[in-house]
């Protein structure tokens, strides 16, 4: 049998680039994303019959119970569980409306733990049949070295690295992996949305790394292959950068 992997986000940006990668391996995807208009495009553009398209808005408690029951349906065991789906809001905290503080919030972190609560039983269903069932988070470079107008997001990835690390621990037991990784800026509509970004005052993307360049998704998803190959089976509880060494030391402007 095929392995099985559920991709939050995939109808965008790093989700998508991982929802292609495994497709290309031969695995069954469960991509979901807020809605079929959004997941349309990206099923056309993934083109495999081995892409599941599932509609569900990450904040909603009972929708996510719901598709992860339709999933469970299908497919009783998950191998994989790759929780790409975030937003981002720029603004200072205290100009911030309460509108997109809830948004940020909702999705990057409620909608995480209710994406691992009800998936989780997937994965534990993996690993009991001796198969390998791992969890990968999407934080960020805004958890480790937070920027101003990026509060409420970066509370948010800071979240998401502590439920890492606790649901990592909670999940050893299982013989589950639970990583996170903390990119740097990555090219993706995420991103371009922020439009200008001299029009956020002191906001900038995290900006070229000392590598010279700004992320591709493929840059990500090719340390998801590695947290999802046999050499990573002794991480779990791990916060990754992948940043191009942006975070490693101030790099002046020219
Ligand atoms: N792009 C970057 O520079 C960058 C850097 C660090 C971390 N990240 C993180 O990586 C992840 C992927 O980001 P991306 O750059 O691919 O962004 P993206 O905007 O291209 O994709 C995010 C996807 O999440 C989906 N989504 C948003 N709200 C949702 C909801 N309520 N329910 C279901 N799906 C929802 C969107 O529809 C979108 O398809 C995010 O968690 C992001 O915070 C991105």
């Amino acid at each position: 049998m095929p392995n099985t992997a559920i991709i939050t986000g995939a109808a965008s940006g790093i989700g998508k680039e991982a929802a292609r990668d495994l497709l290309a391996k031969g695995w069954i995807v469960y991509g979901i994303d807020v809605s079929d208009a959004a997941l349309a495009p990206a099923t056309r553009e993934l083109a495999s019959d081995r892409f599941h398209p599932r509609p569900c808005d990450l904040r909603d408690a009972s929708a996510v119970a719901a598709v992860m029951q339709g999933i469970a349906a299908d497919a009783p065991k998950v191998n994989a569980l790759i929780c790409s789906a975030g937003v981002l809001k720029i603004g200072h905290l205290m100009e911030m409306s309460v509108d997109d503080f809830d948004l940020v919030q909702g999705v990057n972190v409620r909608g995480l733990w209710l994406t691992c609560r009800e998936a989780m039983p997937m994965v534990r269903a993996a690993t009991a049949a001796g198969e390998i069932g791992r969890v990968i988070l999407m934080s960020s470079i805004a958890a480790i070295r937070p920027k101003i107008d990026s509060g409420a997001y970066s509370m948010s990835k800071a979240a998401v690295s502590q439920l890492t690390q606790i649901l990592a621990a909670e999940s050893a037991k299982y013989g589950i992996l639970v990583n996170a990784l903390a990119p740097g800026t990555v090219d993706t509509p995420m991103i371009h949305q922020q439009g200008d970004p001299g029009q956020h005052k002191g906001w900038r993307p995290s900006g070229n790394s000392p590598l010279g360049r700004v992320a591709e998704p493929i840059d990500i998803v090719r340390v998801m292959r590695f947290l999802l190959s046999e050499d990573a089976g002794y991480v779990t509880g791990t916060i990754i950068p992948v940043d191009g060494g942006t975070r490693a030391a101030f790099v002046p402007p020219t």
